[in-house]
This record gives structure tokens, sequence and C-alpha cells, in this order.
């Protein structure tokens, strides 16, 4: 893939953060094999037991407040790339943490939600929250008590963002997919939209061989803090031509 204009879209996973101290999801000891889904990460689990449902995200929100969790050369890769590449650079995160913004993505989109945000109910207005979430916080807006929620897209709900990522993969060029399993639709299924309507040229960036790997025109498996720079000086020039 020699440098042009194309715009790139970039997907990014769990496995980008993992090299951070934050836990991925599928892997062995990852959140999943922990926690189950249905008690934590639904909205029928928020509504059966809203102190279970905050505290596990209160938990993750301390996790990623801790000093040794910082961005890591992966993150800081995409960055270069977004303000070197001739073209437009997107990065997608299914990731609810903030590593992307504390690196300094700025064309950045949260799909999933962000874990340092919570969500009014009754008014929907959308907050910058550090600390706990009570249970009977007030919000800030509207003064309701027991009304907020981590402002996280649980299983059953739509992803954020849907009709500008679709417009970013149709326009697209490049599609990587950085430190995911591939296990959650729909971003999933983006590399296949990205062929389909783009006819963009696809690279899975993993530790190991994803769910929708065939579909993939080029693989690099290895951890994040090496592959992606690497990846990257190769896109910008600087490396070896794949
Ligand atoms: N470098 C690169 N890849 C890594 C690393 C690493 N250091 N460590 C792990 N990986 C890879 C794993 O091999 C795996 O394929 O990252 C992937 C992480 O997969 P998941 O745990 O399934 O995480 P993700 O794909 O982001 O999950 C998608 O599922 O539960 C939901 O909403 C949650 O956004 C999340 C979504």
């Amino acid at each position: 893939m020699r440098k042009t204009d194309a715009n790139i879209v970039v997907l990014t996973g769990a496995g980008i953060s993992k090299e951070s101290g934050i836990d991925t999801f599928r892997d062995k000891g990852g959140i999943w094999t922990q926690v189950s889904i249905e008690d934590v990460a639904t909205p029928e689990a928020f509504q059966r037991d809203p102190e279970r449902v905050l505290a596990f995200y209160d938990e993750r929100r301390k996790q990623l407040a801790s000093k040794d969790v910082k961005p890591n050369a992966a993150h800081r890769a995409l960055v270069t790339l977004e303000k070197e590449w001739p073209g437009s650079v997107m990065v997608v995160t299914q990731n609810i943490d903030d590593l992307h913004d504390r690196a300094g993505q700025k064309n950045l989109l949260h799909m999933h939600g962000e874990l340092l945000k919570a969500r009014c109910l009754k008014c929907k207005r959308v907050h910058s929250w550090k600390g706990d979430i009570h249970v009977d916080a007030i919000c800030p807006s509207c003064r309701q008590p027991s009304r907020l929620r981590p402002h996280i897209v649980w299983f059953g709900e739509v992803p954020l963002y849907m009709d500008q990522i679709q417009k970013a993969l149709t326009d697209c060029g490049i599609f990587i997919s950085v430190g995911t399993s591939g296990a959650v639709y729909p971003a999933a299924g983006f590399v296949q939209y990205a062929r389909t309507h783009a006819g963009a040229h696809t690279v899975e960036l993993n530790l190991e061989a994803s769910a929708g790997s065939s579909l993939f025109d080029e693989h690099h498996h290895g951890s994040a803090t090496e592959i992606v720079p690497t990846y990257v000086e190769t896109l910008l020039g600087d490396g070896p031509r794949p």
C-alpha cells in the first residue's frame, strides 16, 4: 500500500488499550469471563439492579483514573497518522476509555459511548462525569434525582454515530482494524461494508486472527504497541513497503 490521499477509517477495540492496563473482554481472564453481560451490560440489568450496574462502571472508571493507565505507542501512532496522512483519518473506537482522546486524536467517534460521561434518562443531556454515579445522583441540568446512567451503549442498544460511520466507510480507501475480536456487530461488519461499498484495502492489526480475518487483504499479528507504530510508519513512507 503506497502513500496516497485515500481516506482511512481505523476501527479500534479493547486490544489497543490492553498494554495501557485496561482489560479486554473475551481474552483469557477478560471482563466477560469474570462478569456476565446479562448482569451488567444490558438495559434490563440496569432496570433490575441499577446499583450493581453502576458499581461495575464505577470500578472501571476508577481503573481508568489510575496513574499507571495512559495512552500507549499504538494510540500515539494513530495521532501521528491523523496529523501526517494527506487524506482524512477517522478513528472509530468501540472502547469506552479516553485513551485516544488523551493521546490527542481529533477525528474520533466513540461508537459504544464513554466511561467518563453520564446521561440523564429524563432530559437526555450528557454530562462529563469523573467520579462514581450514585443511584440517587441529581442531573446537573434538569435536577431530577435517580435518572442518571452511564453514557454507554449496552447490548440491545443502537451504537452511536452510525450515520457518520457509514458515510466514512463509504468514502474510505483503506480500512484498518486494531485490537478487536470481531465478535460484536455492527462494528464486526464494517470490514465487509468497506470492501463492498468502497472497494477499500482492508488491514487487520491484532494479536491473533480475528473472527472476520479472511475478509482482510493484509494481516499483521502481534502486540498493538509494536505492530501499529510499524504499520503507520510504513503507510507514511518511513518504513519498509509491505
Ligand atoms: N495488542 C493487540 N491486540 C490485542 C492485544 C494487544 N496487546 N491484547 C489483546 N488483543 C486482541 C485479542 O486477541 C482480541 O482479538 O484484542 C481483541 C480484543 O477482543 P475483545 O475482548 O472481544 O474486545 P472488543 O473486540 O473490543 O469487544 C467489542 O464487545 O463487550 C463489548 O462493548 C464491548 O466494545 C466492546 C465490544
